[in-house]
């Protein structure tokens, strides 16, 4: 789009300024098509200057994510073929699986400044307000039902990997899909599915990730056991480019699990924080006591109880108890 290259050119030389001649020029179109797709990057929050005799210089870029910047040449072969964007959502992962079942592609992604109905796992809500990432991806992985609990392990590593990739940060996984830094959480993964008995029809899997909010935003309870990215790295995060990387993680990490998904999970248990933990997992109105001694090939968590059985978990919050 004229916009996005008329973008990009003024992003490349944001130390001085460009011409509107030499755009018009560059892009082959009259100096008020050029003016008209400025006014246009204003109306979506850039602060373009424009002086007389020297022409235009962008000042200040939107505390937005700029899908533009995230799509243009994205090295992916599936994640993000097709990225719709939102100022605000009940919940992506709700329309992406609208969409799924309109038929988008494998690796389509929704993303939304703000969720109103944000949702997260076991029932409950996920409070969204401005300044994160939320992000549902449409996946049509062609592996048997049995396999599809890994893709919230897939997840999981992606976010993980990412995050110690882009910021240096330690983070690590909890399980099933909590990413951890310093014991508290920055982000949480949702994956819902539709599926015939021996075939999947799809799956979204969202991801929600605490970038700059104001921890403030939180209840008490939740604040205290959570962080965001900003918090950890001592700055902003840069959200356009911290997503863009974390399609490409994901891309690389979901051609994993489609080929190899042994490899998933024995990057999980690189990146995980839980095994070989004593811990208490609490669900469907009973909690269990045990060793966290593993994960078995479906992603269930192999518990080691005090009377020496062991259950496989499938699902559950886990708490961590004492060394
Ligand atoms: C959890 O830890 O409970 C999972 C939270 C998942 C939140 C994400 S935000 C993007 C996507 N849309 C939703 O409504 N939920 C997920």
């Amino acid at each position: 789009m004229l916009k996005d290259d008329i973008l990009q050119i003024l992003m490349r030389s944001r130390a001085g300024y460009i011409s509107g001649a030499d755009l018009a020029r560059t892009m082959g179109v009259s100096r008020t098509a050029v003016w008209k797709h400025i006014r246009a990057l204003e109306s979506e929050g850039y602060r373009i200057t424009a002086v007389p005799s020297k022409g235009y210089r962008i000042a200040e870029v939107p505390d937005t994510i700029l899908v533009s910047e995230v799509a243009q040449g994205l090295p992916t072969r599936t994640i993000g073929r097709e990225i719709r964007s939102y100022p605000e959502l009940a919940s992506t992962n709700t329309l992406a699986m609208e969409l799924a079942q309109k038929g988008a592609v494998d690796g389509a992604v929704v993303i939304s400044e703000t969720q109103s109905s944000g949702r997260g796992r076991l029932g409950r809500s996920w409070l969204s307000p401005r300044g994160n990432l939320y992000l549902s991806a449409v996946l049509r992985p062609a592996v048997p039902t049995h396999k599809a609990p890994l893709i919230t392990l897939m997840g999981a590593v992606a976010v993980a990997s990412s995050i110690r990739k882009q910021l240096g940060l330690p983070a690590g996984i909890k399980w099933p899909n909590d990413i951890m830094i310093s014991g508290k959480k920055v982000s949480g993964l949702l994956t819902e599915m539709s599926a015939e008995p021996d075939r999947i029809r799809h799956i979204v899997l969202g991801i929600g990730v605490n970038v700059n909010m104001d921890l403030k935003k939180l209840p008490p309870a939740v604040r205290t056991l959570s962080t965001t990215l900003a918090v950890e790295a001592g700055r902003t995060v840069d959200r356009t480019r911290f997503l863009r990387d974390l399609l490409i993680e994901l891309d690389h990490w979901y051609a994993c699990f489609v080929n190899r998904e042994t490899d998933v999970l024995r990057a999980w248990e690189t990146l995980n924080v839980t095994l070989g933990r004593r811990v208490a997992v609490s669900g469907a109105g009973t909690t269990l006591e045990g060793a966290a001694s593993g994960i078995d090939a479906e992603g269930r968590l192999v518990l080691l109880l005090d009377d020496g059985t062991s259950r496989h978990v499938a699902a559950g919050d886990v708490t961590m108890l004492k060394r």
